[in-house]
């Protein structure tokens, strides 16, 4: 029934709470070292997602398999396969980057004698050895950010789940971030679900993207072939209460209905805000 190959599939997933559905009913595999986003706009799904698939809430209904492996019956040997870095991030700030670390290393059973090594060797690979004895309390956010996300590489999961793993950061620490992320996706060879509701971060980092509307996914693939699908330009005419688009292959094709346009308007790149605007009719930052 399920190709061992795909390291997650997930086949009608649901979830309700009480009388709202937040997630209606979502089926996708990965396969191993995938790089995949997770986009859509603010009260999607993507969070009650991630929890279903992390094991941190049960799904209303739908099956989730690991290498094959039911989530739900064999919760200890697959929830091994899985790191998490959550929406909130939950260091303790009284202790140093390496209590924190030890903690977690105690938490999933990492043995003692390997406990030291794979702290060291983990923040040695995100440049965080200097912060090694330091109180958290003491870090800037974009260095927290990558103590959390190196604290869940504790235990080497094959897929890591990351919720909106750069809200609430400078843009340049954002790249940083990124860069980060990338590095584990690579070096590591660890398959990677982000969300986002940043088109930039899903556009720039992601292999394959599922856009996620109303707790329903209505679109997955490479964000580059998605944009090819609705056209390569966008001619955006800015009326008096709205922005409307319209769609063009080429350049210019778009320039010259600029030129006739009565409206002030400008010629730009599509990017995947304009996918989901076409699908939806709505923006996924508003
Ligand atoms: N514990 C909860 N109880 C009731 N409704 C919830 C709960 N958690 C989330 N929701 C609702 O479910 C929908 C999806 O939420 P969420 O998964 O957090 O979206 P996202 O992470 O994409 O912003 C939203 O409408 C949200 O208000
Ligand atoms: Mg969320």
């Amino acid at each position: 029934m399920n190709d061992n190959n795909d390291i997650l599939k997930v086949a009608g997933l649901k979830k309700h709470y009480k009388d709202k559905a937040a997630v209606t009913g979502l089926s996708f595999a990965f396969s191993s070292g995938e790089f995949v986003g997770l986009l859509g706009p603010n009260g999607a799904g993507k969070t009650t997602t991630i929890k279903m698939l992390t094991g941190l809430i049960r799904p209303s209904s739908g099956t989730i398999h690991y290498y094959g492996s039911d989530f739900q019956q064999e919760s200890q040997k697959t929830k091994a396969l899985i790191g998490v870095v959550p929406q909130q991030n939950n260091l303790d700030r009284d202790l140093t980057a390496y209590e924190n670390l030890y903690l977690h290393a105690i938490l999933y059973g990492i043995p003692k004698a390997a406990r030291n090594a794979r702290i060291d060797e983990l923040l040695d690979f995100s440049g965080l050895a200097d912060y090694r004895n330091r109180q958290v309390k003491t870090f800037s956010g974009g260095t927290m950010r990558r103590l959390v996300i190196l604290r869940a590489l504790l235990h080497e999961p094959k897929i890591l789940f990351l919720d909106e793993p750069t809200v609430g950061l400078d843009p340049q620490i954002r790249r940083v971030i990124w860069d980060f992320i990338v590095k584990i996706n690579r070096m590591k060879n660890t398959t990677i679900l982000l969300t986002t509701h940043y088109i930039e971060e899903a556009e720039r980092l992601c292999k394959r993207v599922l856009i996620i509307n109303d707790g329903a996914i209505i679109v997955d693939g490479d964000p580059e072939a998605l944009k090819d699908g609705i056209g390569h330009f966008v001619l955006e005419l800015h009326k008096d209460e709205s922005i409307e688009e319209e769609f063009f292959d080429t350049r210019p094709d778009a320039l010259a209905a600029l030129e006739k346009s009565t409206y002030p308007c400008k010629v730009r790149g599509v990017t995947l805000e304009d996918v989901f605007l076409k699908l939806t009719g709505r923006r996924i930052n508003v």
